[in-house]
């Protein structure tokens, strides 16, 4: 990149190292500096405004410019800025926010826990899960089962529960203890004639025989997200949900809801866990919870995971875990302000009904050229490209037309973000009809232009 030695640009690449990046090629182009948001959309440095289409990273409900959400933090701020829940302390804000969230939770719950990122949630609730084990006399059920291309953060746990390869390359990970059983991608993995109980059916076969030939009396717990987010926008196939938990009911096998995306309104219900009739023991939240405005996560425990970890403090004398900034109490503060304004603005029917816009709209693209499947339900979704319709092949390497159709899209001013050669689409709840439109019209023109250039460089190659 051509960048003025004191810019911005120039100063990031000289001082930052990114997640997600290619570093190298971070070095040859540089960052994309985003300096002030409004409603739906943010802006750069030059004064180019684009549509989040992905919230940011899936998270900012509310949108860019809630006054009240930074009313809050102020408030909060003056009153008592940091507090913590060691040793038996607490505050008003994080009292406030365990009791809401016991509250809205769709299933009983017991007691909130609060942490400070997703993956330090499902770090958490690994270590809760391994701790009620000792507690309940059965140290040998220490193994948790996640799912290919399941997304449950980066820690050394949480990566590990991850099941894309980029989050175990290199960093020798997966742990011991963690299995992966397969996707329910059914556009990419149903068997030919399978319809998609057929295929919910042998993926709940094939857990069923995993824990079988693991040992049953050896596993813990099955984490999932109720749709699948980083590893593509995955909505599980008919049936999944309910299969899947009457083979856990059967081995005595907790379930852990991964809320992180779903949670607060994604899915068009307060909770993926409602979408899907999923009847979690712990559900995990970050993002929406304060739309990212602050950090901040939480764990939500029912009874059956409760009572033992307490009686095993009880036997220690202490539970031996924490974070300085659990249940923070400006984030708890935030995180109250953002949940109210979901509940008043009626922010979760909004991503039903803009939701079912969006999907419509998207679905209007299933001729293109490029597009082989286009799934998603609320405001989350996803548009598979392919390079060949018929053989579902992609266009080169795996990832090349998302990035290219990616790229197109964000000149034209839509921040979407490509997971290999699925670009997805998660809006600040809060987003508009006619905003989706221009979305999905730049989206249109994005795909148009990546379609010339792939049949133009066809045609080269055929020459
Ligand atoms: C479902 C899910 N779980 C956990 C995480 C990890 O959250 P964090 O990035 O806050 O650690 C994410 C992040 O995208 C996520 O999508």
């Amino acid at each position: 990149m051509t960048a003025s030695p004191n810019s911005a640009e120039a100063r990031d690449i000289a001082y930052q190292l990114h997640s997600y990046t290619n570093a190298r090629l971070h070095q040859e182009q540089g960052p994309l500096v985003i300096q002030k948001g409004d409603g739906v959309y943010v802006e750069d440095l030059q004064g180019k405004r684009y549509i989040e289409a992905m919230a940011g990273l899936w998270s900012v409900a509310v949108g860019f410019s809630e006054p009240r959400l930074a009313a809050a933090a102020a408030k909060q701020m003056e009153r008592l800025p940091f507090y913590h829940t060691f040793t038996s302390k607490s505050h008003g804000p994080v009292i406030d926010l365990a009791e809401k969230l016991v509250s809205m939770a769709p299933v009983p719950m017991s007691k909130a826990y609060f942490t400070n990122s997703g993956s330090e949630a499902n770090d958490t609730a690994l270590k809760l899960i391994w701790y009620r084990a000792n507690a309940m006399g059965q140290p040998q059920r220490k193994k948790v089962i996640s799912r290919q291309r399941a997304y449950h953060g980066v820690t050394i746990a949480s990566a590990s529960l991850t099941g894309l390869p980029n989050n175990h390359r290199s960093f020798d990970l997966p742990l011991a203890n963690i299995i992966h059983v397969g996707c329910p991608h059914f556009w990419r993995e149903a068997k030919p004639g399978e319809t998609e109980q057929d295929f919910s059916s042998r993926l709940a076969a094939e857990l069923e025989q995993t824990i079988l030939s693991e040992g049953p009396e050896t596993i813990a717990a099955f984490i999932g997200e109720p749709v699948m987010g980083a590893g593509g926008v995955v909505v599980p196939p008919e049936g999944y949900w309910e299969k899947i938990q009457a083979v856990l009911a059967k081995y005595d096998i907790l379930l852990v809801a991964d809320e992180v995306i779903c949670g607060f309104g994604r899915t068009g219900n307060m909770f993926g866990s409602q979408t899907y009739a999923i009847k979690p023991d712990i559900m995990v939240f970050s993002k929406q919870i304060s739309s990212s405005y602050m950090p901040i996560s939480a764990l939500l425990i029912n009874d059956r995971v409760f009572e033992p970890i307490a009686d095993e403090s009880s036997r220690i004398g202490v539970l031996g875990h924490g974070f300085t900034a659990s249940g923070h109490p400006v984030a708890a503060a935030v995180s109250l302000e953002n949940l109210k304004i979901i509940e008043e603005r009626d922010l979760v029917g909004n991503a039903r009904d803009v939701g079912a816009h969006l999907q419509k709209r998207l679905r209007d693209l299933s001729g293109h050229e490029l597009t082989g499947e286009v799934r998603g339900v609320g405001l989350i979704a996803a548009i598979e490209l392919v390079g060949d319709k018929e053989s579902r092949q992609p266009w080169g390497t795996t990832g090349a037309l998302g990035s290219l159709v990616n790229r197109h899209l964000q000149d034209l001013g839509v921040i979407s973000r490509n997971m290999g050669d699925a670009i997805a689409f998660s809006p600040p709840l809060i987003i508009t009809e006619r905003e989706v439109d221009i979305v999905v019209d730049s989206l249109t023109e994005a795909m148009n232009r990546a379609a010339a250039e792939v049949r133009a460089r066809r045609a080269v190659a055929a020459e």
